[in-house]
């Protein structure tokens, strides 16, 4: 609870660490309500530092003893850190103090989920669990021990020796408090092992509770998946000879990279084909792969303070988005990326909370994992790889983990080693950390005696703090199609450094189609009014499977934008051209659904933003079922054989290939439900053998309102499974008319299952609401209100849920007079709540701002 004004935290005061630590060694008497922690640290003068005075962070705990050098001190305790003088030489520092796992709901530091004993310490959570230098430029070797009576007690590293209700770890890595993990309970373990490259046996667990042991094959197949990658394409093995994961049910985020000991969130790591989706599936590979490649790139090599979270953040998204192209299908994975990225990055880049990719100021850390440190991070790393070249980008890889193994560092150590692979300067690629903001590029063309020429112009609107915005390095990758179709110029990387800038092509016949930022090469909105209106061409004949999907989402957008301001009908060219690509079987189904899918009504809110207009959530709304019924009735004699033809008989495997299938028969299937009262989704529903054919039929029963009986025969169905019943909770406040989603989510929140200190249950039912955007913007205000309400209530327990949630409100500023009244409103509401966590308090004042 806070009790004077948050301090703001500045990228410009970091200082060194006035002491290093070598070892640590812990013991943990744990007790719900009084576990014991028994602390001895060796410490030493740094001998790089600026300043001499002994500091410790320490929350929340219940100081009992402490000892330096074996005699008790009087310490200074004052609010969140302890002072001390110390010897100007190496000496030991040891304490008791007393924390309280089982009240511990915000889940931050040791911790309790439904009877088991949990860690979350990134990023400043041990301070939680004892007083430390809790900040990762101070790495140390942990030895640990902990005395419970519970099955399996685990932690960092290698298990050295247990007993009846102990258990000793030891991990030899030096490592920042942030990946210290301890886990202990009645746990189940379902066990592989892995040989690396060199030779090691490394023998892998999953821990889970008894009852989910039929939910982790797909898991440790995701892991050693990912293990072998990375030895294949970054030459980075594994370096203890045990990896354990472990799944919590009460998780704040998606999961965590301690080392030796990942912790996930139950959702990001249990699978079953009955019980999970394949987007369920898809998820869980990548985070698995995320989190496993942390071991290099965050462990061996880690942060020196907080401000660099994207130097390991984003380099680990690059690399597991990496990974899930390679083993799903490049095209479609570079495609969801950058929905996501537009969905979550361009949406919080175009707000009160731009921030750059490495801020350089905040209040509470865990306000910044963001879309922006983490998506647009990885973008970062995307252009650069771009920029230099597969090879030297390998090369600058090694030269990294080589250079800096075993250290804290920055992005200019990250920046230097590729100056130093290429000799090229990365001063200006350097802003595109600094500045915030998305880049507007808006292209023109010319055309004269055979010569074809691009002319660019960059320009990045202002962000919070930030109002000038200098030019960024653009890699624009660009092909030239002949006018019927050909590829007259493959694709080539234009570099843009200036404000306006022009490239041309000579030799070409006649004047060509230009297909621009190829394969999204660079995280920028592209304007091509100066180009004539290529998206159908383009549609039909790109090479690039990116840009091909971009112009079918280009000519629905405009479709939609038509609809909404001109109260147009729905394009039949567009319609036409939706048809002709659902149609051709030489597309791989995973991109006919992609192609399929229309903006959703954020992107659409945000683009008539862009235009200068007041975006009405409930036009837009209407203007997508309109849509939507439209294509039904155009495309209804072709459905129901691409339907047929997309069935995937056998067994349930989550492969790419099975997957994209189901995916296109899920697309057509809710295109047929619209058409057909719902019989084909009764069907599916009811004869489906695995989760991602009921619950795509239950979407669709819902839809179309038919939905009581399914409704209660899902619940009763699953009621025994948590993950399950999330999506129940979710997909009904998802598939609610506008008028009627608050009043829904209401309604579920008083249901018995309704948990609402699990952050998974909570972001399924008040997270789907956001989520539902005519729904949440409402002009009856009822949406806002109740979220309001449950940020208001669910704050004290867990600020760092509930300060993620606020984005919800980030938008404010688009819409109408009324609407941001209301808004304001509910904001000012939570704003005035007394005892704010600093979290959410940091994140009004942004919001509001
Ligand atoms: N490092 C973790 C990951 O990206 C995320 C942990 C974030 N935790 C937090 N409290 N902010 O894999
Ligand atoms: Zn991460």
């Amino acid at each position: 609870m806070r009790t004077d004004t948050p301090q703001t935290i500045y990228l410009a005061d970091y200082t060194p660490p006035a002491f290093l630590v070598d070892a640590v060694h812990l013991t943990f008497r744990l007790d719900p309500n009084a576990t014991r922690v028994i602390s001895r640290i060796e410490f030493r003068p740094n001998p790089d530092a600026t300043s001499q005075d002994f500091m410790l962070h320490g929350e929340h705990l219940k100081l009992i003893w402490a000892k330096v050098d074996g005699q008790d001190v009087q310490t200074n305790l004052t609010g969140d850190s302890l002072k001390l003088d110390v010897p100007n030489a190496p000496f030991i520092w040891e304490a008791e103090v007393e924390i309280s796992p089982a009240t511990n709901t915000a889940l931050e530091g040791l911790y309790m989920s439904r009877g088991m004993y949990c860690t979350q310490c990134e990023a400043e959570g041990f301070r939680k669990i004892t007083y430390y230098p809790d900040r990762p430029d101070v790495m140390a070797v942990f030895t640990v021990r902990i005395e419970g009576n519970l099955p399996v007690l685990l932690s960092n590293g290698n298990a050295v020796a247990q007993g009846e209700g102990w258990a000793e770890w030891h991990d030899p890595w030096p490592k920042p408090a942030y990946l210290f993990a301890l886990v202990a309970g009645d746990l189940i373990a379902k066990s592989d092992t892995f040989t690396t490259r060199s030779g090691r046996q490394v023998d892998l667990n999953l821990y889970v509770r008894p009852g989910d042991e039929h939910k982790c094959d797909f898991g440790l197949d995701a892991l050693k998946r990912s293990m072998v990658w990375d030895e294949n394409f970054y030459n980075a093995e594994y370096d203890l000879d045990i990896f354990n994961i472990v799944a919590v049910d009460d998780f704040n985020m998606g999961a965590m990279e301690n080392k030796g000991l990942n912790i996930f969130n139950s959702a990001a790591v249990l699978a079953s084909p009955e019980t999970s989706t394949d987007a369920n599936y898809e998820r869980i590979e990548a985070i698995i792969a995320h989190e496993y490649f942390h071991n290099w790139t965050g462990n061996r090599i880690t942060c020196r303070d907080w401000f660099q979270l994207c130097l390991k953040e984003g380099l680990t998204v690059f690399r597991d988005q990496q990974f899930t192209a390679d083993e799903r299908s490049a095209a479609v994975a570079r495609i969801n990326d950058v929905m996501a990225l537009r969905g979550r990055q361009f949406r919080e880049d175009n707000g009160p909370l731009a921030h750059p990719v490495r801020p350089e100021s905040f209040v509470e850390i865990n306000n910044f994992y963001t879309a922006t440190v983490y998506e647009k991070g990885a973008e970062l790393i995307r252009m650069l790889k771009t920029l230099v070249g597969d090879q030297d980008y390998y090369k600058a890889l090694d030269l990294y983990f080589r250079r800096h193994d075993g250290q804290a560092c920055t992005i200019e150590d990250w920046l230097k080693v590729f100056e130093d692979t290429t000799g090229r300067d990365l001063t200006q690629f350097k802003r595109w950390y600094s500045q915030a903001g998305t880049p507007r590029l808006k292209v023109s063309e010319a055309f004269e005696n055979g010569a074809y020429t691009l002319t660019f112009r960059q320009n990045t609107p202002p962000t919070p703090g930030q109002e000038a915005k200098q030019p960024v390095v653009i890699p624009i990758a660009v092909g030239l199609l002949n006018p019927d179709g050909g590829e007259v110029v493959e694709t080539q990387v234009l570099e843009m450094t200036e404000a306006e800038q022009s490239f041309s092509f000579d030799g070409l016949g006649a004047k060509p189609i230009p297909s621009i930022l190829r394969g999204f090469s660079a995280p920028v909105i592209l304007e091509t009014d100066g180009i004539g209106d290529n998206a159908a061409f383009l549609l039909a004949h790109d090479t690039d499977p990116f840009n091909k999907w971009e112009s079918g989402r280009a000519l629905a957008r405009r479709t939609l934008i038509d609809m909404i301001t001109k109260g147009a009908a729905p394009d039949q060219a567009f319609l036409d051209a939706l048809l002709a690509v659902l149609r051709d079987d030489s597309l791989d189904p995973a991109f006919r659904a992609l192609v399929m899918r229309l903006p959703t009504q954020d992107e659409l809110a945000q683009t008539l933003f862009d235009m200068g207009h007041t975006p009405d959530p409930m036009a837009i709304y209407q203007a997508l079922e309109t849509l939507r019924q439209t294509m039904a009735q155009h495309m209804q004699d072709a459905l129901p054989r691409i339907y047929a033809a997309m069935h995937v008989g056998g067994s349930y495997s989550p492969d790419a290939e099975a997957a994209g299938k189901r995916a296109l028969g899920n697309t057509v299937l809710s295109l047929i439900s619209l058409t057909d009262g719902g019989a084909q989704a009764q069907k599916q529903y009811d004869s489906a053998d695995n989760m991602t054919q009921q619950l795509a039929a239950f979407g669709c029963l819902l839809n179309i309102d038919q939905s009581d009986t399914a409704t209660q025969s899902f619940y009763h169905q699953w009621k025994a499974d948590r993950l399950v019943i999330d999506k129940w909770f979710g997909l009904q406040i998802s598939y609610a008319a506008p008028a009627k989603a608050a009043e829904i989510t209401e309604h579920l929140t008083q249901h018995p299952d309704f948990d609402w200190k699990n952050p998974n249950r909570f972001r399924s039912t008040l997270g789907a609401l956001t989520g539902n955007a005519a729904g949440f913007h409402h002009p009856s205000g009822a949406g806002y209100d109740l979220v309001a309400d449950w940020l208001i209530r669910l704050d004290p327990v867990n600020p760092q849920t509930t300060a993620r949630m606020c984005t919800a409100f980030e938008t404010w500023r688009r819409y109408d007079t009324d609407r941001q009244a209301k808004m304001k409103a509910a904001l000012q509401r939570i704003a005035d709540k007394p005892n704010l966590s600093r979290d959410v308090t940091e994140m009004m004042a942004r919001i509001l701002n």
